[in-house]
């Protein structure tokens, strides 16, 4: 990394530092061979934390193309593949009824590689949507933990107005060293509305905008986006009581660091997503927002009672080891101190497959006349 910013003439931006920590070809966080996510890794996502994530995913979608017809299915972020190999595992038999054509979309070559070998002819893995032919008919796109794993730009209010946090190397180390911010730093502040506490710390992701902007034309006319992640609206995020220090975090075996100077490339590097980042394009082009729920909210209005249920797992199962086991991962995506809460579901949706994604949530009945 010192000699990557060596190379840069001795100073880079935090944008650029993060891309270079785990997305460097070789020495990027994301370019090992092995996943270092998931139970044996640095932290959880929850399709790697319990395969119900998926089983209730599978019995939306089920829902969902029983109104709109099979589904072309897009993951973004595939990582490891988890997500789709669950889906499809738990489709069985059901898969070509429910999906059409299914798609991984990964930037990382080492997470395709690995990905790749479990899927089995399931989908077809590309590095970027705009790789991926273009959608026809029914859509949905699912993204877990994408817009945190972005690079982001990293201010700090003071006295003399913001300031740009770089990283540069002094005597063989990595310090921090205060830029003037540049006037795109500024007027995102100002656009959202928000005014930073002096000395308060804040990230800002500001490629996650034009990327949703792309995603949501991709998928054209008839589709569903499904953003899973952490994050809250500007409002929340930049709030110097939550927040003064920004919500930066770093992962390692399980155990969070806010200090991403050290090691770099061998820790995860995460950041909140602002919704409201994520919500201008889509009002832009006349999408409907569905909800942002709570991971849990999420799984239940999605089915996870019924499928539940359907494993035999309702109030009258027997409490022997295997029904306990599968309760405990069960309660991993539930957990209301953890995941369950934190993380957040935005969904938007648009034409009659949005509306039809609404009925299923909020178990309305279709209109007459409507299906298909
Ligand atoms: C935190 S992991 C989440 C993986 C998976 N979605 C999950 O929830 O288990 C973030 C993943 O996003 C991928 N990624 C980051 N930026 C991306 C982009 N622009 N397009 C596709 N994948 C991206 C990274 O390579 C990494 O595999």
């Amino acid at each position: 990394m010192i000699s990557e910013i060596e190379e840069r003439g001795g100073r880079v931006s935090f944008a650029d530092f993060m891309e270079l920590a785990l997305y460097h070809p070789e020495n990027g966080y994301y370019s090992d061979p092995d996943p270092r996510y998931g139970r044996e890794g640095d932290f959880m996502t929850a399709p790697t934390a319990s395969s119900w994530y998926g089983r209730v995913m599978a019995r939306f979608l089920e829902e969902l193309a029983s109104l709109t017809g099979a589904v072309t299915l897009v993951d973004l972020a595939a990582g490891d593949g988890s997500f789709l190999v669950t889906v499809g595992e738990a489709l069985g038999e059901n898969r070509r009824k429910v999906l059409g054509r299914v798609v991984g979309v990964e930037r990382s070559p080492a997470m395709r590689c690995h990905a790749a070998a479990r899927f089995d002819n399931l989908c077809h893995l590309v590095a970027q949507l705009d790789h991926a032919e273009p959608a026809v008919g029914p859509v949905v796109l699912h993204a877990s933990e994408l817009f945190d794993a972005f690079p982001v730009d990293r201010v700090i209010a003071g006295e003399g107005g913001l300031k740009e946090l770089w990283v540069a190397v002094e005597d063989g180390m990595l310090v921090w060293e205060r830029h003037p911010a540049p006037s795109a730093l500024v007027s995102y502040f100002m656009g959202h509305g928000v005014r930073l506490a002096a000395g308060q710390v804040a990230e800002i992701n500001r490629s996650a905008a034009a990327i949703h902007r792309a995603i949501l034309e991709w998928a054209g006319s008839e589709a569903l986006v499904l953003v899973l992640d952490y994050g809250y609206e500007a409002r929340r995020l930049y709030d110097p009581r939550g927040r003064a220090q920004g919500s930066l975090a770093c992962y390692h075996r399980h155990e969070l660091s806010r200090d991403p100077l050290i090691n770099p490339g061998r820790l995860d590097i995460t950041a909140h997503v602002n919704w409201d980042d994520l919500r201008l394009p889509a009002t832009d082009l006349d999408w409907q927002e569905l909800g942002v729920w709570p991971l849990a909210e999420w799984l239940v209005r999605a089915g996870l009672p019924e499928v539940a249920e359907a494993h035999g797992l309702g109030m009258e199962a027997d409490l022997d080891a295997k029904t306990f086991a599968a309760r405990q991962e069960i309660k991993r995506l539930l957990d209301p101190e953890g995941m369950g809460s934190d993380l957040k579901m935005l969904i938007q949706g648009k034409g009659r497959v949005g509306e039809r994604a609404r009925a299923v949530l909020t178990k309305k009945a279709v209109p007459e006349g409507t299906a298909r």
